[in-house]
C-alpha cells in the first residue's frame, strides 16, 4: 500500500510516503527548534501555531520528494497520541480532511508504537530485528522499556517515575546555560570531558524492577553547581561527561537486564536520546558482550518523524476495514500495550 503518514505530536511537523510499511519514499520534517530555543523548551501554544504554518508545505514536500500525487495515496496514518493536544490536533484534522476528500481510509497511530517499530523500515546498512525484541524509547517525553512480541503486541516493562531522560538532558543543559535541545549540546561537550570526574549516584540501580528516575540526578547536578560554581572550560566538559555517563549507565543496565529476563536476543533503542554518541557506543559494547544484537536507527529516524509511523500504518490499514475518520480524536496520554511493570517486591502493579 502507498501510505502518507503525518506526525505533529510535539515540535516537529513531518509527513512521509511509505510503500508497504517498509520503503521510505520520502520523509519531510520541519523542525521548530529555533522557535523554542529562546524559551529553553517546547512552548505548547507556539508549537501548535507553527504546525499550522508548516503542515501543508511539509505534506507537499513529502509528495514531491516521493514523486507521487495525492491521488496515488491509498491510505493515511496520523499520530493521535500521546503528545501535546494542540499539536496533535493539527496533524489529525489535516489527515481527516485529506482522507475524506480523497475517499481513502485514515488510521490514528500511537507515537510510541512509531518509535518502537521504526527499525522495521528498510534502512540501508541496518539489520531488521526479529521478534521478540526489547525496545527502549528514550526521548524528551518518554523513557520506556517495552517487550515487542509482534506488530500490535506490546508490554510495558518499565518507565520513568518522574523526568524523561531527554527532559533531564534539557534541564541540566539549561542550568549550564546551554541552548535547547540540551541533549545535543551535552553530547558535544562531553566528548572532551572525563566521565569519571564527578561521581553522581546511579538512580534506581536495581534488578528488581525496570523503572527509571532522573529528577534526583538533576538535583544532584544543581547541588554540584551551587557548591562549586558554574563550571567553565574543562570543568564544563567534565560535568557534561559525568552526568551523561550516569544517564547512559542506567539506560544500558536496565535494558540489558530486561533483555535477559524476557529472553529476548535483540535490544532496540529509539527516540531523540538514542542519537547520543555515548549511549550508542556503550549499549553496543555492553549488549554485544552478552551476545545480544543492539540496533539503533539512524538519527533522522530516532528523533520525531513521520516515516517511523510507516510499519504501524500499514499494519492497521491492512488489518481493518471501515475506518471512520470522524472518530479520530487526540489523546494526550494514550497508553500502549499491557502494563507488566512490577514494584520492588516483584508484584505486578
Ligand atoms: O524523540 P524526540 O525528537 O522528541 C520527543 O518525542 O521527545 O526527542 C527529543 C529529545 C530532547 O530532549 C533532546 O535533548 C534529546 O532528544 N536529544 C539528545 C540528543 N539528541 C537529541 N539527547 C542526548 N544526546 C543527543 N545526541
Ligand atoms: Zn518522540
Amino acid at each position: 500500500m502507498l501510505v502518507l503518514t503525518i506526525e505533529s505530536s510535539c515540535d516537529e511537523t513531518s509527513a512521509a510516503v511509505i510503500r508497504d510499511g517498509r520503503s521510505i519514499l520520502s520523509n519531510a520534517v520541519a523542525s521548530q527548534i529555533p522557535v523554542h530555543r529562546k524559551y529553553g523548551g517546547v512552548v505548547p501554544e507556539l508549537a501548535s501555531r507553527n504546525h499550522i504554518c508548516d503542515i501543508h508545505a511539509v505534506i507537499n514536500d513529502a509528495l514531491k520528494d516521493a514523486g507521487v500525487s495525492l491521488d496515488d495515496i491509498e491510505g493515511f496514518g496520523v499520530t493521535s497520541g500521546p503528545g501535546l493536544v494542540g499539536s496533535l490536533l493539527v496533524g489529525i484534522e489535516t489527515a481527516k480532511a485529506l482522507a475524506m476528500a480523497q475517499g481513502k481510509p485514515c488510521v490514528g497511530l500511537n507515537h510510541l508504537e512509531g518509535h518502537l517499530t521504526a527499525v522495521l523500515l528498510d534502512i540501508e546498512g541496518l539489520e531488521r530485528p526479529d521478534f521478540p525484541y526489547l525496545g527502549c524509547i528514550v526521548s524528551g517525553g518518554h523513557t520506556d522499556l517495552y517487550l515487542v512480541r509482534a506488530m500490535g503486541d506490546y508490554s510495558i516493562l518499565g518507565r520513568t517515575r518522574d523526568d524523561a531522560a531527554g527532559e533531564a538532558f534539557d534541564k541540566v543543559a539549561k542550568m549550564l546555560g546551554l541552548p535547547y535541545p540540551g541533549g545535543v549540546e551535552i553530547d558535544r561537550l562531553a566528548k572532551d570531558g572525563d566521565p569519571e570526574a564527578i561521581d553522581f549516584t546511579r538512580p534506581m540501580w536495581t534488578r528488581k524492577h525496570f523503572d527509571f528516575s532522573f529528577s534526583g540526578l538533576k538535583t544532584a547536578v544543581l547541588n554540584h553547581i551551587k557548591a562549586n560554581g558554574q563550571p567553565e572550560g574543562q570543568g564544563l566538559h567534565d560535568l557534561c561527561a559525568s552526568f551523561q555517563k550516569c544517564v547512559v549507565d542506567v539506560l544500558v543496565f536496565k535494558a540489558i537486564e530486561a533483555t535477559k529476563q524476557t529472553g529476548c536476543k535483540t535490544m532496540v533503542y529509539s527516540g531523540g536520546v538514542a542519537c547520543n554518541s555515548m549511549l550508542r557506543e556503550h549499549a553496543k559494547d555492553q549488549g554485544e558482550r552478552r551476545g545480544f544484537k543492539v540496533i539503533f536507527a539512524p538519527p533522522k529516524l530516532c528523533t520525531d518523524n513521520a516515516a517511523m509511523l510507516g510499519p504501524a500504518a500499514e499494519f492497521y490499514l491492512q488489518g481493518q476495514t471501515g475506518f471512520d475518520a470522524w472518530d479520530l480524536r487526540a489523546t494526550s496520554n494514550m497508553p500502549l500495550g499491557k502494563d507488566e511493570r512490577v514494584d520492588k517486591e516483584g508484584r505486578h502493579r
